[in-house]
């Protein structure tokens, strides 16, 4: 039987030779781009490699019938009904761990920018304005001695407070469950909210964390605090953010992801007091090339009856309602 794998987009990985080496006769589709999956003909397809542009839906897996594998290259799964995957009998994996340090770099790098005020200094230096030193120029806020709040204390988390407490600073976190590292403070959401010099955001969306920072939670922070999100962009109501931010009622804020990428709201582009990356946690050389090695990995082990590491759901039958 030919074995179908269909990717959609490019990977920095050779997809087709690695699925070649295993079954001589697949058939592996790599597009030169991202390609929309409503272009895409799934009928016969048997493995998915996707991104986490990619909406997996019902209607979707119901034009993919000999689907048995979905690989996202990405940790989050927002973009996958997984239920919907489950029942289906659809494997689905994700990229854990491989992007564990690239996304706390960018976060951490954010923290520093908003609190440091480099846009603010980029922007004056570009746009010619800058009239020389002075010594109460661009004035930031330090990060040595603060509190760092984690919300999401799993492995991007803790490898963020790992790098907050390289920086002397105290960290504190919001999970019910997690155990704490030596010295980190276990706080309620809206106690660390109202105690932390800077917040950093690492929970997966969900319903429970959609627009886990909205107006209330703001005002609950400090004026000096800054906010920085390498989530998901709908954990935070983008409006609330900028009228927090530009009525100075929290400091800064550090941004990677938006809750409509690729629009962002006006009033934040037009908020001089947030750092804007266009969702990049990941995007180092190393974590991308590892990200895709892991959707490969994922997509052979499955299409060889072997359960992958990095699969989140749990199938008793691959391709059961067939
Ligand atoms: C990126 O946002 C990811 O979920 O991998």
């Amino acid at each position: 039987m030919v074995v179908r794998v269909v990717a959609t987009s490019s990977l920095p990985i050779d997809l087709a030779g690695q699925v070649a080496a295993v079954f001589p006769d697949a058939e592996v589709t790599v597009p030169p781009r991202h390609v929309e999956l409503t272009s895409i003909d799934l009928e016969t397809t048997d493995a998915l490699v996707c991104l986490l542009l990619d909406k997996i839906d019902r209607a979707l897996l119901a034009r993919a019938p000999s689907l048995k594998v979905i690989a996202n290259c990405a940790v989050g799964i927002d973009n996958i009904d997984l239920a919907a995957a489950t029942a289906a009998g659809v494997a689905v994996a994700n990229t854990p761990d491989v992007l564990t340090e690239a996304t706390a770099e960018l976060a951490f790098a954010l923290l520093l920018a908003a609190a440091r005020r480099l846009g603010e200094g980029e922007r004056m230096i570009r746009a010619g304005a800058w009239k020389g030193w002075a010594l109460d120029q661009l004035l930031g806020c330090e990060l040595h001695g603060k509190l760092l709040g984690i919300v999401g204390y799993g492995r991007i988390g803790r490898a963020m407070a790992r790098r907050g407490r390289a920086f002397g600073m105290r960290i504190a976190f919001a999970s019910p469950t997690a155990a704490p590292e030596p010295g980190d403070v276990r706080l309620p959401l809206d106690e660390l909210f109202a105690r932390a010099d800077a917040i950093s955001l690492h929970c997966p969306l969900t319903e429970a964390t959609r627009n886990l920072v909205d107006a209330r939670r703001l005002a609950l922070m400090k004026a000096t605090a800054i906010l920085v999100n390498t989530a998901r962009g709908a954990c935070v109501d983008e409006a609330a953010l900028a009228a927090a931010l530009s009525e100075g009622r929290i400091a800064g804020a550090g941004l990677d992801v938006y809750a409509h990428e690729p629009r962002i709201s006006p009033s934040l582009v037009g908020c001089e007091r947030v750092v804007l990356a266009p969702h990049i946690g990941s995007a180092t050389t190393e974590t991308r090339t590892a990200m895709a090695q892991l959707c490969a990995d994922a997509v052979i082990a499955v299409l060889s009856g072997v359960r992958p590491k990095n699969q989140i759901n749990q199938i008793n039958q691959i391709g059961a309602r067939r």
